[in-house]
């Protein structure tokens, strides 16, 4: 078994090898503070293993785990942290990132964690100062609303997921501030770097793909999933109805029916169904969505796997649907009256990517505004796709090669 030391170095050589770990004080404060102190009971080698390790649970599912460091490095990179920033993270966890963070910043620097829970934030305080980092400020708030009393922030790091940039952590930027958050765009989790330009005025400098737990409390989003009767079938609209999405429940009228085959233009990978095509396709149609079901015979032994799961990309229309299939081979199979004309709408977006030469998460770049903070918003240059988020940010999303 490795001694802690033994595993911690390993670790960051890989995240160096892969070229997650860039910057020399990120690399310093990942070579510095203890993960398996955060982790106490898990033996070096797992405290030390590039995995989330989930923490805390709610009715079987997860509600606080440890990062993943890769995860970590990459956020970290984008929030280009400096020493003597004042720095809010909201969504403590164990408090591991809070301590990076508060190696970066140094003692001219000021770190302060909030969680939604109690018993996290304990925890939180426990680690840290078993690490000898207990200048981090852990408190128990809901983040939804920032952190006031310690506001103005040089940067604001979300580590949960949120479906809308809102105004209170807008409002507590400095005026050359960054917020990094994982912010769910179109039904893809991104992690956006914002820099802030003005009052109420961002512009991404870096879109990652990311996997988080939620936000609970005030900034929770209830979600649009629709649950199809029989079979396990869930269906993630792209966007709510009333932003144009058909009614999901469309696939449960016609998923019995055998469908009809064509081949796909494009083979793809199962991250290219959140991180490249299917948000490509999700940003220029809102009927866009994603089937998920449990493995099995029959249409689920055709979707893609992941995770235990299977999954396909789709456009629902009023009275018919199109799946972009894995195997055994890449095939868009149509049901229902209307699923010719889907998959027609289907494979030209497939195309219209192929184009574009495959772009990923990486190449968008992301404006937003928040209404309330700016007097005469203006319209803007025109975007790929124009979404009001779920706080009411205007986000105008577009392809290209994204800043970094
Ligand atoms: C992925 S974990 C955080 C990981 C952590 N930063 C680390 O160092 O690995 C997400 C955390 O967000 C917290 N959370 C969820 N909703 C919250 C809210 N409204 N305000 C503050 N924290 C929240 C959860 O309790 C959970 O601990």
């Amino acid at each position: 078994m490795p001694t802690p030391e033994d595993a911690r170095a390993g670790l960051v050589a890989d995240l160096v090898r892969d070229g997650r770990l860039r910057s020399p004080r990120i690399r310093a404060a990942m070579e510095s503070v203890p993960r398996h102190l955060f982790l106490p009971g898990l033996a070096p080698d797992a405290a030390y293993a590039d995995e989330a390790v989930p923490i805390k649970s709610d009715g079987g599912v997860t509600v606080s785990s440890v990062s993943q460091p890769s995860m970590v490095a990459i956020m970290l990179e984008q929030l280009d942290v400096a020493p003597g920033h004042r720095v809010l993270e909201i969504g403590a966890g164990a408090g591991w990132n809070a301590g990076l963070l508060a190696h970066v910043v140094g003692t001219a620097g000021a770190v302060t964690t909030v969680d939604i829970d109690d018993d996290l934030v304990a925890g939180t305080r426990a680690h840290l100062a078993a690490a000898g980092l207990d200048r981090v400020e852990a408190v128990t708030a809901d983040g939804a609303g920032g952190y006031p009393p310690s506001a103005p922030y040089d940067r604001i790091e979300l580590t949960v997921g949120s479906t809308g940039v809102r105004p209170e952590w807008v409002a507590q930027l400095a005026p050359e501030g960054r917020l990094l958050l994982p912010l769910t765009v179109r039904g893809s989790q991104l992690s956006v770097a914002f820099a802030h330009t003005g009052p109420g005025r961002l512009v991404s400098t870096s879109v990652r793909s990311c996997a988080f737990v939620r936000l609970r409390g005030a900034g929770a989003d209830p979600g649009a999933d629709a649950e199809l009767s029989g079979g396990g079938w869930t269906v993630q609209p792209s966007c709510r109805s009333g932003d144009g999405a058909a009614d999901p429940r469309v696939l449960e009228r016609v998923l019995d029916e055998p469908g009809k085959d064509r081949p796909a233009p494009v083979r793809c990978t199962v991250s290219d169904l959140w991180d490249g095509l299917g948000l490509w396709c999700a940003l220029a149609d809102t009927a866009v969505v994603r089937l998920l079901g449990p493995p099995g015979d029959g249409l689920a032994s055709a979707l893609f796997g992941v995770a235990g799961a299977r999954v396909a990309l789709g456009l629902a229309s009023a009275d018919g649907c199109a799946l972009l299939l894995a195997d055994p081979r890449a095939t868009v199979r149509s049901f229902g009256p209307g699923g010719e004309a889907a998959a027609d709408r289907l494979v030209a977006l497939a195309d219209g990517w192929l184009r574009a030469g495959r772009p990923h998460a990486a190449d968008l770049r992301i404006d937003a505004v928040v209404p309330e903070l700016v007097p005469a918003p203006g319209a803007g240059p025109p975007g790929d796709a124009e979404i009001v988020d779920g706080a009411g940010t205007r986000l105008r999303v577009a392809w290209g090669i994204g800043p970094g």
